[in-house]
């Protein structure tokens, strides 16, 4: 039998303390965790890209991201991502790119459970800073 010693063949990435490569991640048990609406949580880290889970529920502010395309996938629900000039809906299962510089806002009448991809400088509220702007999303 042949025992691999991952740890000598995966470079030391001393940048990644939470997250170890080839663990399985729950995504029902990590969306168990967050019990807070509009506050984004780390799930995953690859490539200086986050992948985040986050619930919401209401209406975000409208805002963008200079430099950074975001990536909306619905787990649970429905909402409308509004932009300046036209409205889009997501249903369970449909998944969209927010392109960076677009001003845009997602609105949920009923409770959403979203995964975001999206490169690690990425501030959930863009170029503006408010009650919703999660500056260290927690790590779970
Ligand atoms: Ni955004």
């Amino acid at each position: 039998m042949i025992s691999i010693r991952y740890e000598r063949i995966l470079p030391v990435r001393t940048e990644i303390k939470h997250f170890f490569p080839m663990e399985v991640i729950n995504i029902t048990k990590k969306l168990d965790r967050i019990k807070a609406y509009w506050k984004p949580a780390i799930i995953a880290e690859l490539n200086g890209q986050h992948i985040k889970l986050v619930k919401f529920k209401g209406e975000f502010i409208m805002h963008s991201h200079e430099n950074e395309d975001e990536m909306f996938m619905v787990l649970k629900g429905s909402f409308q991502m509004v932009y300046p000039d036209k409205t889009v809906t997501l249903n369970e299962g449909d998944m969209t790119i927010v392109p960076r510089g677009i001003p845009h806002k997602p609105v949920a009448s009923e409770e959403v459970h979203a995964l975001l991809f999206e490169p690690a400088s990425t501030l959930n509220t863009g170029e503006l800073r408010n009650d919703f702007t999660v500056d260290s999303p927690e790590k779970i």
